[in-house]
């Protein structure tokens, strides 16, 4: 059975006063939440080593958005797989749709990211999903399976056991408008058909998959309840403690 992996997103919010309040309302109630689930916060950079700090004796776990293919070096603005890890970094989240679309990040790209990330014990998230253009067009199938071809180039199976992919439909970002439940789960049970096919079936059951686009406390029980849907990738609801922890009860345990 996969292991529902509920992670908060918190994208360009929080300073450090924020930061620690929003993991101190967190962090006491976790604990008596679903055990069984996986809980990770994303905050920016800048609040990572102050979350660490707080959530030492926590079951949540810390991830960062985003990080260089490179180890070191002149790169004015980034930040390595060496820095996150030293300030008790997991997972890291990969090839958002914000960085597809505002910072012109290819799957080519992300890819290196993710190598870089797993040859050096980090987690990575890496994130999918297709237009309201595309989706209308019908090319939804042929988006997704270039992009997970893409992000996946190179890496074994072996290595897939610490990827989690996040299926994030661009136009369900920040609009309010999620994926249906059985929209979001057609495209799940084909990233693990995909899966399956470029690695084998036990890779492809194992696979967390989750979902991300407008998760909030009133949709994510009929979400979290698909079957190839194994967690969320939480946006704005990850922003007070109420809604995220609403959502980490919602998930099947
Ligand atoms: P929202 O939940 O705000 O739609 O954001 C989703 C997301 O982009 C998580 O990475």
């Amino acid at each position: 059975m996969r292991k529902q992996f509920i992670c908060g997103n918190w994208k360009m919010f929080k300073d450090l006063v924020e930061t620690a309040e929003l993991i101190n309302g967190l962090k006491t109630e976790v604990s008596s939440l679903n055990p069984k689930v996986t809980v990770a916060v994303c905050p920016p950079f800048t609040s990572l080593a102050i979350a660490a700090n707080l959530l030492k004796d926590s079951t949540i776990r810390i991830g960062a958005q985003n990080m260089s293919p490179h180890d070191e070096g002149a790169c004015t603005g980034e930040i390595s797989w060496r820095m996150l890890k030293s300030v008790g970094c997991e997972y890291v989240i990969l090839g958002h749709s914000e960085r597809r679309q505002f910072f012109g990040e290819t799957n080519e790209l992300i890819n290196e990211k993710a190598k870089k990330a797993l040859a050096n014990g980090l987690k990575p998230i890496v994130c999918v999903g297709e237009t309201l253009d595309q989706r209308e067009k019908g090319v939804t199938t042929q988006i997704i399976t270039t992009q997970i071809k893409g992000v996946l180039d190179g890496i074994g199976s072996s290595d897939l056991g610490n990827v989690t992919i996040a299926y994030e439909p661009v136009w369900a970002i920040g609009t309010g408008k999620n994926a249906t439940p059985l929209q979001a789960q057609e495209v799940h049970q084909g990233i693990r058909k995909l899966i399956g096919q470029l690695y084998n079936w036990s890779v492809a059951e194992s696979i967390v998959i989750q979902y991300g686009g407008s998760v909030k406390p009133e949709n994510a029980k009929d979400l979290l309840a698909q079957d190839d849907i194994d967690g969320a990738l939480v946006g704005g609801a990850c922003l007070k403690p109420d809604s995220f922890l609403a959502i980490i009860s919602a998930a099947k345990s």
